[in-house]
Protein backbone atom coordinates (compact mmCIF):
# COMPACT_ATOMS: atom_id res chain seq x y z
CA UNK A 1 0.00 0.00 0.00
CA UNK A 2 2.58 2.67 0.82
CA UNK A 3 4.73 1.99 -2.50
CA UNK A 4 1.10 3.12 -4.47
CA UNK A 5 0.83 5.89 -1.66
CA UNK A 6 4.43 7.14 -2.87
CA UNK A 7 4.01 6.36 -6.69
CA UNK A 8 0.50 8.47 -6.47
CA UNK A 9 2.54 11.36 -4.43
CA UNK A 10 5.14 11.37 -7.11
CA UNK A 11 3.13 11.05 -10.22
CA UNK A 12 1.19 14.67 -8.79
CA UNK A 13 4.69 16.29 -8.09
CA UNK A 14 5.43 15.60 -11.73
CA UNK A 15 2.28 16.35 -13.47
CA UNK A 16 1.82 19.61 -11.29
CA UNK A 17 2.61 22.85 -13.28
CA UNK A 18 6.11 23.90 -12.37
CA UNK A 19 4.69 27.41 -11.74
CA UNK A 20 2.84 25.90 -8.97
CA UNK A 21 6.12 24.66 -6.74
CA UNK A 22 8.17 27.86 -7.68
CA UNK A 23 7.47 30.35 -4.99
CA UNK A 24 6.72 33.68 -6.26
CA UNK A 25 9.27 36.03 -6.60
CA UNK A 26 8.53 39.03 -4.10
CA UNK A 27 8.65 42.61 -5.14
CA UNK A 28 8.40 45.26 -2.88
CA UNK A 29 7.34 48.57 -3.83
CA UNK A 30 7.82 51.52 -1.38
CA UNK A 31 6.83 54.96 -1.33
CA UNK A 32 6.01 57.67 1.20
CA UNK A 33 2.52 58.89 1.07
CA UNK A 34 -0.72 57.36 2.56
CA UNK A 35 -2.73 54.95 0.87
CA UNK A 36 -5.80 57.40 -0.13
CA UNK A 37 -3.73 59.44 -2.65
CA UNK A 38 -3.23 59.24 -6.29
CA UNK A 39 0.67 57.47 -5.49
CA UNK A 40 -1.04 55.00 -2.67
CA UNK A 41 -4.02 54.27 -4.76
CA UNK A 42 -2.12 53.74 -8.24
CA UNK A 43 0.63 51.57 -5.89
CA UNK A 44 -2.13 49.07 -4.86
CA UNK A 45 -3.57 49.21 -8.78
CA UNK A 46 -0.47 47.83 -9.91
CA UNK A 47 -0.06 45.55 -6.81
CA UNK A 48 -3.39 43.71 -8.05
CA UNK A 49 -2.67 44.37 -11.83
CA UNK A 50 1.05 42.75 -11.66
CA UNK A 51 -0.62 39.18 -9.15
CA UNK A 52 -3.48 39.16 -12.01
CA UNK A 53 -1.56 39.16 -14.79
CA UNK A 54 1.56 36.77 -12.94
CA UNK A 55 -0.74 34.55 -11.11
CA UNK A 56 1.65 32.08 -8.67
CA UNK A 57 4.82 34.07 -10.48
CA UNK A 58 4.73 37.37 -8.70
CA UNK A 59 3.94 38.69 -4.84
CA UNK A 60 3.65 42.64 -5.01
CA UNK A 61 4.25 43.92 -1.09
CA UNK A 62 3.48 47.35 -1.14
CA UNK A 63 4.80 50.01 1.88
CA UNK A 64 3.26 53.12 1.69
CA UNK A 65 4.11 56.13 4.57
CA UNK A 66 7.81 55.33 4.81
CA UNK A 67 6.99 52.33 6.88
CA UNK A 68 9.98 50.72 4.77
CA UNK A 69 12.34 53.64 3.04
CA UNK A 70 11.88 57.24 3.69
CA UNK A 71 13.26 59.88 1.60
CA UNK A 72 16.39 59.50 2.36
CA UNK A 73 16.69 56.13 1.85
CA UNK A 74 14.45 54.70 -1.11
CA UNK A 75 16.91 55.74 -4.15
CA UNK A 76 19.79 53.91 -1.81
CA UNK A 77 17.39 50.84 -1.30
CA UNK A 78 16.91 50.97 -5.13
CA UNK A 79 20.52 50.88 -5.90
CA UNK A 80 20.87 48.01 -3.47
CA UNK A 81 18.16 45.75 -4.27
CA UNK A 82 16.37 46.18 -0.86
CA UNK A 83 13.44 47.04 -2.58
CA UNK A 84 12.03 46.81 -6.45
CA UNK A 85 10.09 49.76 -7.22
CA UNK A 86 9.78 53.49 -5.56
CA UNK A 87 7.69 56.58 -6.91
CA UNK A 88 9.61 59.03 -5.59
CA UNK A 89 8.61 62.83 -6.32
CA UNK A 90 10.78 64.55 -9.13
CA UNK A 91 11.98 67.35 -7.10
CA UNK A 92 14.22 64.77 -5.13
CA UNK A 93 16.61 63.88 -7.99
CA UNK A 94 18.84 66.71 -8.31
CA UNK A 95 21.69 64.53 -6.94
CA UNK A 96 21.12 62.49 -9.47
CA UNK A 97 19.98 64.75 -12.78
CA UNK A 98 19.65 68.28 -13.56
CA UNK A 99 17.39 67.70 -15.90
CA UNK A 100 14.53 66.88 -14.32
CA UNK A 101 14.57 70.28 -12.13
CA UNK A 102 12.24 71.51 -15.21
CA UNK A 103 9.34 69.69 -13.22
CA UNK A 104 10.25 72.43 -10.53
CA UNK A 105 10.47 75.27 -12.43
CA UNK A 106 7.56 77.47 -10.46
CA UNK A 107 4.65 78.17 -12.10
CA UNK A 108 5.89 76.15 -15.35
CA UNK A 109 2.32 74.09 -16.24
CA UNK A 110 -0.48 75.94 -16.05
CA UNK A 111 -2.90 72.68 -15.30
CA UNK A 112 -2.30 68.65 -14.86
CA UNK A 113 -3.49 68.69 -18.69
CA UNK A 114 0.02 70.78 -19.24
CA UNK A 115 1.82 67.82 -17.23
CA UNK A 116 0.63 65.09 -18.59
CA UNK A 117 1.35 66.56 -22.93
CA UNK A 118 4.94 67.11 -21.57
CA UNK A 119 5.22 63.86 -19.93
CA UNK A 120 4.45 62.15 -23.19
CA UNK A 121 6.02 64.46 -25.10
CA UNK A 122 9.42 62.91 -26.62
CA UNK A 123 11.35 64.82 -24.43
CA UNK A 124 9.34 63.51 -21.33
CA UNK A 125 9.60 59.94 -22.47
CA UNK A 126 13.09 60.64 -23.25
CA UNK A 127 13.40 62.31 -19.76
CA UNK A 128 12.50 58.63 -18.13
CA UNK A 129 16.19 57.89 -18.68
CA UNK A 130 18.11 60.57 -17.65
CA UNK A 131 19.30 58.66 -14.84
CA UNK A 132 19.77 55.43 -16.25
CA UNK A 133 23.54 56.11 -16.38
CA UNK A 134 23.05 56.13 -12.08
CA UNK A 135 21.20 52.45 -13.11
CA UNK A 136 17.55 54.10 -12.35
CA UNK A 137 15.17 53.40 -15.22
CA UNK A 138 11.83 55.23 -15.09
CA UNK A 139 8.97 53.47 -15.96
CA UNK A 140 6.35 55.71 -15.74
CA UNK A 141 5.39 59.03 -14.45
CA UNK A 142 2.45 59.30 -11.97
CA UNK A 143 0.37 62.33 -11.02
CA UNK A 144 -0.11 63.74 -7.95
CA UNK A 145 -1.05 67.38 -9.29
CA UNK A 146 -0.34 70.73 -8.38
CA UNK A 147 1.21 72.48 -4.86
CA UNK A 148 -0.66 74.91 -2.58
CA UNK A 149 0.96 77.32 -0.25
CA UNK A 150 0.24 77.32 3.33
CA UNK A 151 1.00 79.30 6.46
CA UNK A 152 -0.48 80.62 9.73
CA UNK A 153 -1.29 83.78 8.03
CA UNK A 154 -2.67 84.56 4.41
CA UNK A 155 -0.23 84.70 1.71
CA UNK A 156 -1.92 86.69 -1.20
CA UNK A 157 1.16 88.76 -2.38
CA UNK A 158 4.56 87.32 -2.82
CA UNK A 159 5.78 90.25 0.28
CA UNK A 160 3.53 88.18 2.42
CA UNK A 161 6.35 85.14 2.60
CA UNK A 162 9.18 87.28 3.53
CA UNK A 163 10.28 86.18 6.53
CA UNK A 164 8.39 82.86 6.82
CA UNK A 165 10.75 79.73 7.04
CA UNK A 166 8.93 77.12 4.41
CA UNK A 167 9.15 72.79 4.63
CA UNK A 168 10.38 72.28 1.01
CA UNK A 169 11.02 68.97 -0.29
CA UNK A 170 14.97 68.45 -1.81
CA UNK A 171 15.16 70.60 -4.47
CA UNK A 172 17.55 73.99 -4.79
CA UNK A 173 14.25 75.27 -7.35
CA UNK A 174 12.13 75.35 -4.26
CA UNK A 175 14.57 76.74 -2.39
CA UNK A 176 15.53 79.53 -4.45
CA UNK A 177 11.84 80.08 -5.59
CA UNK A 178 10.82 81.10 -1.70
CA UNK A 179 14.62 82.84 -1.29
CA UNK A 180 13.71 85.11 -4.00
CA UNK A 181 10.86 86.50 -1.84
CA UNK A 182 12.99 86.58 1.36
CA UNK A 183 11.71 83.59 3.12
CA UNK A 184 13.65 80.77 4.53
CA UNK A 185 13.75 77.28 3.60
CA UNK A 186 14.28 74.02 5.12
CA UNK A 187 14.48 70.50 3.15
CA UNK A 188 12.79 68.04 5.58
CA UNK A 189 11.32 64.52 4.40
CA UNK A 190 7.92 64.32 3.72
CA UNK A 191 7.30 61.94 7.08
CA UNK A 192 8.69 65.27 8.99
CA UNK A 193 6.84 67.88 8.06
CA UNK A 194 3.52 67.21 10.29
CA UNK A 195 5.49 67.52 13.61
CA UNK A 196 7.88 70.52 12.16
CA UNK A 197 4.80 72.62 11.68
CA UNK A 198 3.31 71.91 14.50
CA UNK A 199 6.59 72.23 16.54
CA UNK A 200 7.00 75.91 14.76
CA UNK A 201 10.48 74.38 12.78
CA UNK A 202 9.12 75.74 9.86
CA UNK A 203 6.12 77.50 9.70
CA UNK A 204 5.00 77.04 5.97
CA UNK A 205 4.63 74.87 3.18
CA UNK A 206 3.64 73.55 -0.01
CA UNK A 207 1.99 70.35 -1.10
CA UNK A 208 -0.82 68.88 -3.31
CA UNK A 209 -4.27 69.08 -1.47
CA UNK A 210 -4.05 65.36 -0.84
CA UNK A 211 -0.76 64.69 0.86
CA UNK A 212 -2.26 68.02 2.95
CA UNK A 213 -5.39 65.93 4.01
CA UNK A 214 -3.80 62.34 4.38
CA UNK A 215 -1.29 63.60 6.35
CA UNK A 216 -3.06 66.17 8.34
CA UNK A 217 -1.46 69.52 7.96
CA UNK A 218 -4.47 71.79 7.93
CA UNK A 219 -4.50 70.63 11.69
CA UNK A 220 -1.26 72.69 11.62
CA UNK A 221 -1.23 75.65 9.44
CA UNK A 222 -4.24 78.43 9.49
CA UNK A 223 -4.15 79.79 5.86
CA UNK A 224 -4.30 78.02 2.63
CA UNK A 225 -3.78 79.54 -0.61
CA UNK A 226 -5.06 78.10 -3.76
CA UNK A 227 -1.19 79.19 -5.42
CA UNK A 228 -0.91 75.99 -7.91
CA UNK A 229 2.45 76.99 -7.96
CA UNK A 230 4.41 73.69 -8.98
CA UNK A 231 4.02 70.22 -10.09
CA UNK A 232 4.35 67.53 -7.94
CA UNK A 233 4.60 64.57 -10.08
CA UNK A 234 6.51 61.44 -9.32
CA UNK A 235 8.45 58.87 -11.79
CA UNK A 236 7.79 55.71 -11.14
CA UNK A 237 11.86 54.17 -10.91
CA UNK A 238 13.72 50.89 -10.56
CA UNK A 239 17.13 48.99 -10.88
CA UNK A 240 17.97 48.57 -14.54
CA UNK A 241 20.18 45.83 -14.51
CA UNK A 242 17.22 44.23 -11.65
CA UNK A 243 14.36 45.06 -14.47
CA UNK A 244 16.69 44.31 -18.01
CA UNK A 245 17.69 40.60 -15.59
CA UNK A 246 13.65 39.77 -15.23
CA UNK A 247 12.45 37.22 -17.51
CA UNK A 248 10.60 38.30 -20.39
CA UNK A 249 7.18 37.36 -19.42
CA UNK A 250 7.91 38.40 -15.85
CA UNK A 251 8.97 42.10 -16.93
CA UNK A 252 5.81 41.51 -19.79
CA UNK A 253 3.83 41.14 -17.15
CA UNK A 254 4.88 43.81 -14.99
CA UNK A 255 5.22 46.19 -18.15
CA UNK A 256 1.28 45.24 -18.86
CA UNK A 257 0.60 46.30 -15.08
CA UNK A 258 2.74 49.61 -15.02
CA UNK A 259 0.78 50.90 -17.80
CA UNK A 260 -2.88 50.31 -16.54
CA UNK A 261 -2.30 51.19 -13.21
CA UNK A 262 -0.29 54.61 -14.64
CA UNK A 263 -3.81 55.21 -16.88
CA UNK A 264 -6.05 54.71 -14.13
CA UNK A 265 -3.69 57.21 -11.86
CA UNK A 266 -3.65 60.05 -13.80
CA UNK A 267 -7.28 59.93 -14.36
CA UNK A 268 -8.29 59.46 -10.57
CA UNK A 269 -4.92 61.98 -9.59
CA UNK A 270 -7.53 64.81 -10.27
CA UNK A 271 -10.61 63.60 -8.16
CA UNK A 272 -8.65 62.59 -5.32
CA UNK A 273 -7.43 66.66 -4.94
CA UNK A 274 -10.19 67.66 -5.41
CA UNK A 275 -12.08 65.79 -3.08
CA UNK A 276 -9.09 66.39 -0.44
CA UNK A 277 -9.36 70.23 -1.09
CA UNK A 278 -13.15 69.71 -0.19
CA UNK A 279 -12.40 67.73 2.77
CA UNK A 280 -10.04 70.46 4.18
CA UNK A 281 -12.87 73.32 3.49
CA UNK A 282 -15.27 71.06 5.01
CA UNK A 283 -13.23 70.60 8.25
CA UNK A 284 -13.97 74.62 9.02
CA UNK A 285 -10.28 74.70 10.37
CA UNK A 286 -8.65 76.57 7.69
CA UNK A 287 -9.56 79.48 5.03
CA UNK A 288 -8.67 78.84 1.63
CA UNK A 289 -7.47 82.00 -0.30
CA UNK A 290 -7.96 82.31 -4.03
CA UNK A 291 -5.75 84.46 -5.63
CA UNK A 292 -7.25 87.38 -7.39
CA UNK A 293 -5.60 87.41 -11.54
CA UNK A 294 -3.27 90.50 -10.26
CA UNK A 295 -2.29 88.55 -7.69
CA UNK A 296 -1.26 85.59 -9.21
CA UNK A 297 0.51 87.48 -11.53
CA UNK A 298 3.05 89.13 -8.59
CA UNK A 299 3.73 85.62 -7.82
CA UNK A 300 4.43 84.74 -10.95
CA UNK A 301 6.79 87.69 -11.92
CA UNK A 302 8.16 87.42 -8.52
CA UNK A 303 9.45 83.82 -8.53
CA UNK A 304 10.13 84.08 -13.03
CA UNK A 305 13.78 85.23 -12.12
CA UNK A 306 14.38 81.23 -11.08
CA UNK A 307 13.66 80.25 -13.91
CA UNK A 308 16.97 82.19 -16.20
CA UNK A 309 18.95 80.70 -12.91
CA UNK A 310 18.74 77.30 -13.25
CA UNK A 311 17.44 76.93 -17.26
CA UNK A 312 20.94 76.21 -18.12
CA UNK A 313 21.79 73.41 -16.41
CA UNK A 314 18.60 72.02 -17.12
CA UNK A 315 18.92 72.67 -20.65
CA UNK A 316 17.31 75.07 -23.02
CA UNK A 317 15.36 72.41 -24.71
CA UNK A 318 14.03 70.98 -22.05
CA UNK A 319 12.82 74.29 -20.86
CA UNK A 320 11.58 75.14 -23.89
CA UNK A 321 9.22 71.94 -24.32
CA UNK A 322 7.65 72.48 -21.23
CA UNK A 323 6.82 75.63 -21.69
CA UNK A 324 4.93 74.28 -25.24
CA UNK A 325 3.40 71.82 -23.37
CA UNK A 326 1.00 74.83 -22.39
CA UNK A 327 -0.10 75.75 -25.70
CA UNK A 328 -0.15 79.08 -27.70
CA UNK A 329 0.17 81.94 -24.77
CA UNK A 330 -3.37 82.92 -23.80
CA UNK A 331 -2.11 86.83 -23.74
C1 LIG B 1 6.91 65.71 -0.41
O1 LIG B 1 7.99 65.31 0.05
O2 LIG B 1 6.31 66.72 -0.06
C2 LIG B 1 6.26 64.88 -1.49
O3 LIG B 1 7.23 64.52 -2.44
C3 LIG B 1 5.71 63.62 -0.92
C4 LIG B 1 5.17 62.77 -2.06
O4 LIG B 1 5.85 61.78 -2.43
O5 LIG B 1 4.11 63.12 -2.58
Amino acid sequence: MRHWLIAAAAAAVIAAPLSAHADPIVMKFSHVVAEKTPKGQAALKFKELAEKYLPGKVKIEVYPNSQLFGDAKEMEALALGDVQFIATSMSKFGKYTKKLEVFDLPFMFKDMDAVERFENSKTGQELLHSMENRNYLGLAYWHNGLAQMSANKPLLMPSDAKGLKFRIQQSDIIAASYETLGANVQKLAFSEVYQALQVGTVNAQENTWSNIFSKKFYEVQSDFTESNDRVIDYMVLVNAKWWKGLPDDIRAGLSKAMKEATAENNVIAGKLNDEARAKIEASGKVKIHKLTAEQHKAWVDSMRPVWEKFKGQIGEDIVKAAVASNGPPTN
